[in-house]
């Protein structure tokens, strides 16, 4: 728990235990950090895929992983090393609660680690929403949000919140700052859908952010702002055409896009197919075409995947509306 630096909870929390549940189980979904333009500040929740938790009451106390499905054997048990228990005892700490419960989990992933998709932020997000509902919802949504950065951080080393915002909060979301922590919702679009491809090779964020240059060119930071500052106006005036000039990366996909592969002709298909805008979905591998309805969407994943197959590169595809609920409570008892 040493790596975890969450400061302890400002607000006057009542923990009511006759409030208490015995068992709840939270669906959590994917994200696209980044919305193109936007490195570490904007992000959306896609209805799938996602990660669930079960979790329930024990008799004997502190917190436990019981098992882990969906990983390939590739995260940690050690409860002071999976993202989800290691944020779940935090949040018990500060609540007081360490030595008053005793918490078992059961983690099912949907979706491949390492994908862009914000994987361990789902897993995070599911977490913590379950401890907070399991608790009779004590905490409210922003309260719970530092503890979902900090397992971001505890994923990959680094503590940025596009994924874990939208996953939580649903939505459309802008960081507008992270000293202190200041989350924006921003409208959505009623036609704006995701088409997202996932092709089968591995890019571990923590790599993917190494690669980034410190120092942007001012010409370049200009040309990022003005588009993440026409992103905005767009999501506010439902004006398609301005979010599609404006989805544009130049700091980030020249440097990243080498990961992957395929990315401009992936790109090519995509904007031939009709799509606002492509780019890399979080630190990639995924990538994702930016669409005007369903349709749009589903025939550029559908050439995209064509084209990936042509070239011995096996992929999923998700088409998605954006997710404006966040995690889900699907039973409780
Ligand atoms: N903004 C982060 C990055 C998202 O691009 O590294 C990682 O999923």
């Amino acid at each position: 728990m040493s790596n975890l630096e969450v400061p302890s909870l400002k607000e006057n929390i009542h923990i009511d235990q006759s409030k208490w549940l015995k068992e709840v189980r939270v669906f959590a979904p994917a994200t696209v950090a980044n919305m193109i333009c936007g490195f570490d500040v904007l992000g959306f929740a896609v209805d799938a895929p996602g990660d669930e938790v079960f979790m329930r009451q024990v008799a004997e106390k502190g917190v436990r992983i019981k098992s882990i499905a969906g990983d390939d054997g590739r995260l940690p048990l050690d409860p002071d090393k999976n993202t989800v228990s290691a944020c779940v005892k935090l949040l018990l700490a500060d609540l007081g609660l360490t030595d008053a419960i005793g918490i078992e989990i059961e983690l099912t992933k949907h979706m491949p680690i390492g994908s862009g998709l914000g994987s361990s932020s789902a897993s995070t997000v599911a977490g913590l929403f379950a401890i907070n509902a399991l608790l009779g919802e004590p905490l409210s949504k922003d309260a719970l949000m530092p503890y979902c950065v900090e397992g971001e951080r505890l994923a990959c080393g680094h503590g940025h919140a596009d994924n874990v915002a939208p996953a939580l909060m649903g939505g459309i979301t802008l960081i507008r700052g992270y000293e202190p922590l200041d989350i924006i919702a921003l409208p959505v679009p009623e036609d704006l859908v995701a088409g997202i491809v996932f092709p089968q090779v591995d890019v571990p964020t923590r790599d993917a952010r190494q690669l980034i240059k410190e120092k942007v060119r001012l010409k370049d930071a200009v040309t990022q702002w003005g588009n993440i500052a026409g992103l905005i106006a767009g999501l506010f005036r439902a004006d398609y055409e301005l979010i599609s000039r404006s989805m544009h990366d130049v700091l980030i996909e020249p440097t990243r896009a080498i990961l992957i592969p395929e990315f401009y002709e992936m790109k090519r298909i995509a904007l031939e197919s009709n799509a606002l805008s492509f780019g890399i979905s979080g630190s990639g591998p995924s990538v994702v075409a930016i669409c005007k309805g369903k349709e749009d969407a589903q025939l550029a994943v559908d050439r995209i995947q064509a084209h990936l197959a042509k070239h011995g590169i096996e992929s999923f595809q998700y088409v998605s509306a954006v997710n404006t609920q966040g995690p889900k409570l699907l039973n409780k008892s």
